[in-house]
């Protein structure tokens, strides 16, 4: 059980199942320079690099662990804390807050019993309240994962999270 309270489980003391890892490990295992790439795929498939995982990483490519620990440090891109796998960032400057950006806000919340700060149960998303993104032209403006969604109104914004696919 985690005691990591409202945050998704902290992993350190959870079984892994290892199995999506080793797919994306049986591509490239045998192969030079293969790391980087790897954690990349590994961490998009479980959202972030948990010890048990590096520890399995480095077993399975036979890499010195501290190798491991030494790429996944070095580059800002790699996790070694649970996060939300993707932000939900709704544009609140003026542009945006003329055009209707605090009901689609709202509207978020609600579809995802969040508030903005927040982090949905399942960790999947975190709900942001950003200052103008430079976006005027399009408001209200919604940054879903990596699409901006621009002059969005709040059901085209529901529709976008129902039928969000992860990337
Ligand atoms: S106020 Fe939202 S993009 Fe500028």
């Amino acid at each position: 059980m985690c005691d990591n309270n409202d945050k998704p489980c902290c992993g350190a003391h959870k079984e892994i199942d290892f199995g999506a890892a080793d797919e994306i490990l049986n591509q490239y295992r045998g192969k030079e320079g293969v790391l980087i790439p790897v954690l990349q795929k590994i961490q998009a498939e479980y959202g972030w690099l948990s010890q048990p995982l590096v520890e399995h990483i480095a077993r399975e490519l036979n890499i010195y662990l501290s190798e491991v620990y030494g790429v996944v440090s070095f580059y800002s891109q790699f996790y070694t804390e649970p996060r939300w796998r993707y932000t939900i960032q709704i544009c609140r400057g003026t542009a945006c807050h003329v055009k209707g950006s605090l009901r689609i806000l709202e509207n978020i919340e609600d579809e995802l019993d969040v508030k903005a700060g927040q982090m949905t149960k399942d960790g999947k998303f975190t709900v942001e309240e950003v200052n103008c993104v430079g976006a005027c032209g399009i408001a209200p403006v919604v940054i879903l994962g990596q699409k901006t969604l621009g002059s969005i109104t709040v059901a085209e914004t529901l529709d976008a999270l129902r039928n969000f696919e992860e990337q």
